[in-house]
C-alpha cells in the first residue's frame, strides 16, 4: 500500500471513532471517504452498532449496501449526527474545495445538515490559499452550460467542462454537468462562493466555507487533528 493510501485509511479509522451507536451518519464520496464507509461497516459487524447512513453519491450508496449499512434519506431524518467526508483542498481556516469526485451537491447538502462534519485528507491537500493549483468544481444544468461558462469567464475564471475518456461530458448523479473553473488563488472564497451560486443554471459549487468542524490530516509520519477555531 502506498503511503497516501495508508494515510487515507488511518485518518478514516480515526474519523469513524466519532460515530456512536444510534447515529445517523453522512457517508462522503471519494477514495478517502470509501475507507470510512468500510470502517463503519466493520464496526457495525464487530460491535453490533445500530447506524443509519445517508449516502452522498451512487458509489457511496453501493459501498454502504455492500457493507451492510442501513440507508435512510432526508425525507425521514431532519439532521445527521456526524458526516465523514474527503476534500480536495483544505486551507488554514478549514475552508474546503470539494467536488473532484463530482458529488459536491449532495455532499454539501448532507455535510451542511450534520451536527459534526469530520473531514479526512492526506497532507497533499493542505494549502495556504484555496484555488492554488486547484480548480473549483461547479455543477451546472446542461441547458445553461454556455451561459454559465460565459458568466464564470466574466468573473475571471477559466471554465472547462469535465469530460470522460471517450470525450463525452461527465454526467453527475443528478444528471448535470461539472464545469471545473480555474480562478487561481482565491482571496475571498466566501464572496466567490456566493457569486458563483447566484448564476442562474448553477446548482452548486465546490467551495465549502465554515462547514468543517475538524480535519484529520494523514502524512507519512502520523495523523494530525485540526479543529475549527
Ligand atoms: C467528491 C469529493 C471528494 O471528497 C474529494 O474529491 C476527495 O476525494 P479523494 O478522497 O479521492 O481524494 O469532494 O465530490
Amino acid at each position: 500500500m502506498s503511503w497516501r493510501a495508508d494515510a487515507k485509511k488511518r485518518v478514516a479509522i480515526e474519523a469513524v471513532k466519532h460515530v456512536q451507536n444510534g447515529d445517523v451518519v453522512g457517508l462522503g464520496s471519494g477514495s478517502t471517504a470509501a475507507y470510512a464507509i468500510r470502517e463503519i461497516g466493520k464496526r457495525i459487524r464487530c460491535e453490533n452498532l445500530k447506524i443509519e447512513g445517508i449516502a452522498t453519491s451512487s458509489e457511496a450508496e453501493r459501498m454502504a449496501i455492500e457493507e451492510g449499512i442501513k440507508l435512510t434519506n432526508l425525507d425521514v431524518v431532519e439532521y445527521l449526527d456526524v458526516a465523514i467526508d474527503g476534500a480536495d483542498q483544505v486551507d488554514p481556516d478549514l475552508n474546503l474545495i470539494k467536488g473532484l469526485g463530482a458529488a459536491l451537491t449532495r455532499e454539501k447538502i448532507v455535510d451542511d445538515l450534520s451536527n459534526v462534519l469530520v473531514i479526512i485528507v492526506d497532507d497533499t491537500k493542505l494549502t495556504n490559499k484555496l484555488g492554488t493549483d486547484m480548480v473549483v468544481p461547479v455543477e451546472v444544468l446542461p441547458f445553461a452550460l454556455s451561459q454559465v461558462s460565459k458568466r464564470l469567464e466574466e468573473m475571471g475564471g477559466t471554465p472547462l467542462l469535465r469530460s470522460l475518456k471517450d470525450g463525452k461530458p461527465l454526467i453527475t448523479d443528478n444528471n448535470n454537468y461539472i464545469v471545473d473553473v480555474d480562478f487561481g488563488p482565491i482571496d475571498d472564497p466566501r464572496k466567490l462562493r456566493e457569486h458563483v451560486k447566484l448564476i442562474p443554471g448553477v446548482l452548486e459549487n465546490g467551495l465549502f466555507i465554515d462547514m468543517a468542524d475538524l480535519v484529520y490530516v494523514g502524512s507519512k509520519t502520523g495523523i494530525k487533528k485540526i479543529e475549527r477555531k
